[in-house]
């Protein structure tokens, strides 16, 4: 307890306690967060123009017009800001890696100054006996392969795979966990489908395109990755799922239901663990399937280590009475049930339900929890706390949930809360507060909030040896 001040910790109630016993030793513990949402720094030590900056300076784009020009400047805050990670009692981090720092036209010359900050980044983890995962796409494609077509043109995904190789090769050391791309159904949907993200393209063709290309760069950068690194390292990649239920038991629900599971999150899955587009997809779609060429699919089920799953929240679909597009299928709210500022319905149940399918049914072997959290309206009265009372209900189900998946035979080894600090939101830009920590914007304070410190107190009861 040498480093807490006892009197910041939250006090865990017994049922908290035992809750923290269900988790197996070595179950790994960490936060996450993403380069263009914290670093800030767009124009230092030789980064390159991302399709973020081009998007946030696009009037009407983003809420208010902001951008990720300094965010909450962890470029230049990054060693106080692992400090947190140490002060939480967390035992793993991830974080996702810029590639226009790294390769500023996307290909080509190396700027080592991008790789210097990772490299850095990763030896001060290390020195606190903290685990890095690395993720090397979290959104922010360099403009320069955009302008080419970015992830419409297949030699995108070639360019990924040699980016990939540049970071193994200077961090494969050190690094044993590798994460190749963030939610590539967000990438593809939301930035080339219906144009809410960069790069913002509304062309539904366009999407499913990308959407190969995606995963088709996913599968070479993860034999590349294991080319330049030792043979201890571990290479998977990050799907967002939204798990879809009924409203009700009309015929139409039903399909629509089925509809939905295949766009949110049978899209990614069944070409990552069976090397095939869901049955029916492109149909339902209607659109046409993507140019796949011989042996794409054999790449982009290439076996994983592991898999990273982003969950918030569930769809609950009500069928529409006329067909409709599998991405255009109706979902309602639930009556009596929580809602975060995001409008994403508080379910821990469905989270219990994802992980034990994604074993029993895809048998994925080893499982992280790589994003989950809540956005909530904090407020701060200037003080030393911030009360976020219902983002620390929100972790405790989950983690509940989380527990009750285990117990239900889900092969899960770690769990890592999203985000550990207040960040950029996307096209919501500074309006919607994720972090375990809060973030004020204006002085760039940082203050750990009661979800942080209930975090904290609870590693700390997982921490201690079991009660004989
Ligand atoms: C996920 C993203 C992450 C963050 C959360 C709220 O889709 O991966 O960057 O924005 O949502």
């Amino acid at each position: 307890m040498s480093n807490r001040n006892i009197n910041e910790i939250a006090v865990l109630s017994s049922p908290d306690v035992e809750l923290s016993r269900t988790f197996p030793t070595g179950f790994l513990w960490g936060a996450a967060t993403a380069s263009y949402q914290i670093e800030g720094a767009v124009n230092e030590d030789g980064r390159g123009v991302s399709i973020w900056d081009t998007f946030a300076a696009t009037p009407g784009k983003i809420l208010n017009g902001e951008n990720g020009d300094v965010t909450i400047d962890h470029y230049h805050r990054m060693l106080a800001d692992l400090d947190i990670l140490s002060e939480i009692g967390l035992a793993a981090y991830r974080f996702s890696l810029a590639w226009p720092r790294i390769l500023p036209n996307g290909s080509g010359t190396v700027n080592e100054k991008g790789l210097d900050f990772y490299d850095r980044m990763v030896d001060a983890l290390l020195a606190k006996g903290i685990r890095p995962f690395a993720t090397l796409y979290h959104w922010d494609l360099p403009q320069a392969l955009q302008d080419a077509g970015g992830w419409t043109n297949r030699e995108t995904s070639y360019r990924f795979a040699d980016y990939a190789e540049v970071v193994a090769r200077r961090l494969g050391d050190r690094v044993q966990d590798w994460m190749t791309l963030n939610e590539p159904w967000c990438a593809a949907y939301l930035g080339y489908g219906n144009g809410v993200h960069a790069p913002g393209i509304k062309d539904r063709q366009a999407a499913v395109n990308a959407a190969h290309h995606l995963l088709l760069g996913h599968g070479l950068a993860v034999a590349r990755i294991r080319e330049s690194t030792p043979a201890t390292s571990r290479v998977g990649i990050v799907l967002n799922f939204t798990p879809a239920y009924p409203a009700d038991d009309r015929p139409e629900t039903i399909r629509d239901t089925a509809f939905a599971d295949m766009f949110s999150n049978r899209w990614f899955l069944e070409p990552v663990t069976r090397g095939n587009y869901p049955a029916g997809f492109f149909e339902a779609m209607q659109l046409t399937p993507p140019l796949i060429a011989e042996g794409d699919m054999e790449i982009i089920s290439t076996p994983i280590d592991f898999m990273g799953v982003n969950n918030y929240t569930r769809n609950v679909v009500a069928g529409s009475p006329t067909p409709v597009l599998a991405d255009e299928v109706r979902t309602v709210n639930v009556p009596g049930a929580i809602y975060t500022e995001m409008d994403w319905e508080v379910n821990p149940q469905s989270l219990t339900d994802l992980l034990v399918r994604l074993y029993a049914e895809y048998g994925v072997q080893n499982l992280y929890v790589t994003e989950n959290g809540s956005a909530f309206a904090d407020q701060w009265d200037g003080g030393a706390h911030i009360h976020d009372a219902q983002r620390v209900e929100y972790l405790r189900d989950y983690l509940a949930a989380v527990s009750d998946a285990l117990k239900r035979g889900a092969p899960l080894r770690g769990y890592f809360v999203w985000s550990l600090m207040d960040n950029y939101e996307w096209e919501r830009g500074y309006s919607k507060r994720f972090g375990v920590v809060y973030v004020d914007y204006p002085t760039q304070r940082r203050i750990i909030k009661d979800s942080g410190r209930w975090y904290q107190s609870f590693l700390a009861e997982y921490s201690q040896e079991p009660v004989q």
